[in-house]
């Protein structure tokens, strides 16, 4: 249930208004309520000062599930029934906050390059983007997850270089994908530009040798990626492929120039977008051959055309800004309205503590590097907290925390800024960590196994008063609200930072209020709410891509 539109509603009929439920604020802390509205917005139309409006509303009564309001100075503020939210989660556990959009949404994410290493810029894009599906899926929309390969390009003749001149011999274990974007670094390094071009020129001739070992490579490369997929238990509905769309922009170009939105220029066609400020562009060179924009355009109509989208989402980091804003108004010019339904999820750069990486320069962290220094740690870690456990409970142990900890810094911050990775700090169990809230979510399970008493909603509400009760109750009314926003604004920080608020309002509320206790009925109300709160919190992590560990 949406309670903002709830409250709204019921302070509409009361107030004969048409308020739309943003106004509603939140309060800056639990204390004062879930919702304030702030008076001043009514006081021309009722022509009475904010303070007075508030001090009438509060003497008003309200449908039942506005508890009780409570007029501070300006401001209404609204305290919702907890007894409704309490029920509710309980009642709807996973489907708690579900929404019920339905649009197709087709989501390109992760887009790492054949023959070059996936490194942890690219696993920020992937925890994005699986996130973001997850969200957007959550509001009841259909999400098609694709991928997009950019199997094209200097990058391939570079790599191809580096295999034939290098002389590295190839790796007994079996990642040759992961050896490639290796060999890919020390190409870029040591080869010339000149040894490239001839290579790439006898690519594009669909030269035998090179397209033999263009082929091998690709399969490597895609396996490797597959295994980090599995890894990270991501599916895609589909691969695009650079290569499937050399040649495929020249009929689209062709409308544009009836459209009068491109032209030719000495040979090439170029498109004009000066008056929006997005300069001037070339579609296809004076060869044919087509550019990254157009095969992106005639990828992107290919896509609605194909799966009849409402709209699309292309993960992409904030260098490419520009790239989108064109492709989106060239679509929108060609004359499809779903232009305006499309995004570029825009995200910074991973930094690591040591400085930036860029692949060419080899200063880079790859995926599996990442894993394997992490599973060091946590090895350590592990053995040292639980020495008693089997084997397999440690490694399930391990695999949670590796979930939480290469994804929650990711998506903490705000999307479209660059951070800094601290691997230490990932897997930390205190601070604003995703084991952190694991561990809350640990606290609740273990909470709930040592009670003998049965998880019922037959509870006497009334026990549950005290203010870190009454607080954290509060905040997971506020589930439904938090993943709604954080879908629609493709946020999925939204929710990190909500669900680390939960956390701490769990913790101050089991320091204070014992759950297990000689008095039944108090021990059987709150174990209902650390039985909503675990609820919220699964589910939060869920949309995060990360477990929710009975133990750690
Ligand atoms: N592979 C590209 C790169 O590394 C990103 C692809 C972005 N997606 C797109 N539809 N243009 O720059």
């Amino acid at each position: 249930m949406n309670y903002k539109k709830k409250v709204i509603l019921a302070l509409n009929k009361e107030i004969k208004e048409k308020l739309d439920e943003n106004v509603l604020e939140l309060p800056p802390n639990e204390s004062l309520g879930d919702y304030a509205l702030p008076c001043f917005i009514l006081s021309k139309k009722l022509k009475k000062s904010p303070i007075e409006i508030a001090k009438k509303l509060e003497s008003k009564k309200f449908p039942s599930i506005i508890e009780k309001t409570k007029a501070v100075g300006p401001y209404l503020n609204i305290y919702l029934n907890r007894k409704h939210i309490i029920k509710e989660i309980f009642k709807e556990k996973e489907n708690y906050g579900k929404g019920n959009k339905k649009e197709k949404i087709m989501i390109e994410f992760s887009n790492p390059n054949p023959f070059k290493g996936f490194h942890i810029g690219h696993l920020r894009n992937t925890v994005l983007g699986e996130s973001i599906s997850r969200l957007l899926k959550f509001q009841g929309n259909k999400v098609i997850p694709v991928n997009y390969y950019n199997d094209t390009g200097k990058h391939v003749a570079k790599c191809l270089w580096g295999l034939e001149n290098l002389k590295v011999s190839k790796p007994e274990d079996k990642d040759l994908g992961e050896w490639l974007g290796k060999i890919y670094s020390q190409a870029s390094i040591k080869g010339k530009e000149e040894e490239f071009s001839i290579i790439h020129k006898k690519l594009e001739e669909k030269d035998k040798k090179y397209t033999k070992a263009f082929k091998q490579g690709l399969s490597w490369s895609e396996e490797h990626f597959n295994n980090i997929y599995k890894d990270l238990n991501i599916t895609f509905s589909k691969i695009y492929y650079d290569s499937d769309y050399l040649d495929t922009g020249k009929k689209i170009v062709n409308n544009l120039i009836k459209k009068k939105v491109a032209k030719l220029d000495e040979g090439a066609i170029i498109a004009d977008l000066e008056k929006y400020k997005l300069n001037t562009l070339i579609l296809t060179r004076s060869d044919g051959t087509s550019m990254y924009i157009t095969k992106d355009l005639s990828m992107a109509i290919d896509r609605i055309n194909k799966f009849k989208l409402d709209s699309s989402v292309y993960v992409v980091g904030s260098e490419q800004k520009l790239h989108f804003q064109q492709l989106f108004k060239l679509l929108e010019l060609y004359g499809y309205k779903q232009s305006k339904k499309c995004y570029h999820l825009s995200y910074g750069l991973v930094n690591l503590p040591e400085g930036s990486m860029s692949s060419r320069s080899g200063n880079i962290v790859l995926y599996k590097d990442l894993k394997r220094k992490l599973f060091k740690l946590l090895d350590e870690e592990i053995n040292k907290r639980h020495n008693n456990k089997s084997k397999s409970e440690k490694q399930k142990i391990k695999e949670d925390i590796f979930s939480a900890a290469i994804r929650f810094d990711m998506v903490l911050p705000d999307t479209n800024k660059e951070i800094t990775f601290d691997i230490k700090k990932s897997i930390c169990f205190e601070g604003d960590t995703g084991p952190y809230i694991q561990y809350a979510h640990t606290r609740a399970s273990s909470i709930l196994k040592k009670s003998k008493e049965k998880i019922s909603d037959k509870i006497n509400y009334r026990l549950l008063s005290k203010k870190e009760e009454q607080n954290l109750i509060s905040k997971l009314a506020l589930f439904p609200e938090i993943t709604k926003n954080a879908a629609e604004q493709h946020k999925p920080n939204i929710v990190a930072q909500y669900l680390l608020r939960i956390s701490h309002l769990f913790s101050d509320f089991y320091h204070n209020c014992p759950c297990i206790s000689e008095d039944k009925d108090l021990e059987k109300a709150r174990l209902l709410l650390v039985f909503c709160t675990k609820q919220i919190l699964s589910s939060g992590l869920y949309l995060l891509g990360i477990n929710s560990p009975e133990e750690m």
